[in-house]
């Protein structure tokens, strides 16, 4: 067992999260409790105002080829000059890993919670739904791109109003994860 694996000790499980590539990613994925006990952890997030300033969206294996259905349509109404190349990522996108969730942000504006705040939990849920799947044994990757940000693509995955704060992929990695340099640490750290 890795340093990576040896997730019994919760300050190790928190030093050694990082982000596999979805496209890299094989199965198995969490099965549909694990995937419960992840996503649970993900909603215990800071949260000011108890809005709940996010949802959501599991994609289940047999929608996928719909939502990459989408998602080429959109662009192709959007983007008409896409070529090939363009056409053929974004029609593999909603196709990766064992598991996609969409995190949707829903801020509430008539809220006395600025939307500043609201936005700053819903990045929270996404990391902390990354950190719960690695908590699992599983490797996450969050995606936006052009798929995050399409109205084509939200008028089918959102409601009004909602925006895509991200699409988080989960599985297992097919090859060992390179670690990517972290920032140095009194670079961010000051002591005032
Ligand atoms: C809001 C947001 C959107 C992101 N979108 C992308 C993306 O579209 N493509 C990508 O390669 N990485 C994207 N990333 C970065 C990865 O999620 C990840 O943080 C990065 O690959 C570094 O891995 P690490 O989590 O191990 O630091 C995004 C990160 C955030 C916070």
């Amino acid at each position: 067992m890795d340093s990576f694996n040896d997730l019994t000790s919760p300050a190790t499980l928190l030093a050694t999260r990082r982000s596999g590539k979805a496209r890299d990613m094989t199965a198995p994925g969490p099965d549909a409790a694990t995937l419960k006990t992840i996503l649970s952890a993900a909603m215990r997030v800071p949260d000011h105002g108890k809005l709940a300033p996010w949802r959501f969206v599991v994609v289940e294996d047999d929608r996928r080829q719909a939502l990459s259905d989408a998602m080429v349509a959109a662009l192709l109404a959007e983007k008409p000059e896409a070529g090939r190349l363009e056409t053929d990522a974004i029609r593999g996108f909603a196709l990766q890993a064992p598991c996609l969730v969409i995190v949707l942000a829903r801020t509430n504006p008539a809220s006395h919670i600025s939307e500043w705040e609201q936005l700053l939990s819903v990045g929270a849920t996404c990391g902390l739904l990354c950190v719960a799947a690695h908590a699992q044994g599983f490797v996450a990757n969050w995606l936006t791109g052009w798929p995050a940000y399409s109205p084509g693509v939200l008028a089918a995955v959102a409601e009004t109003g909602e925006r895509v704060a991200g699409y988080v992929f989960i599985g297992t990695q097919m090859r060992p994860l390179e670690e990517r340099p972290r920032p140095d640490y009194d670079a961010v750290v000051r002591v005032w």
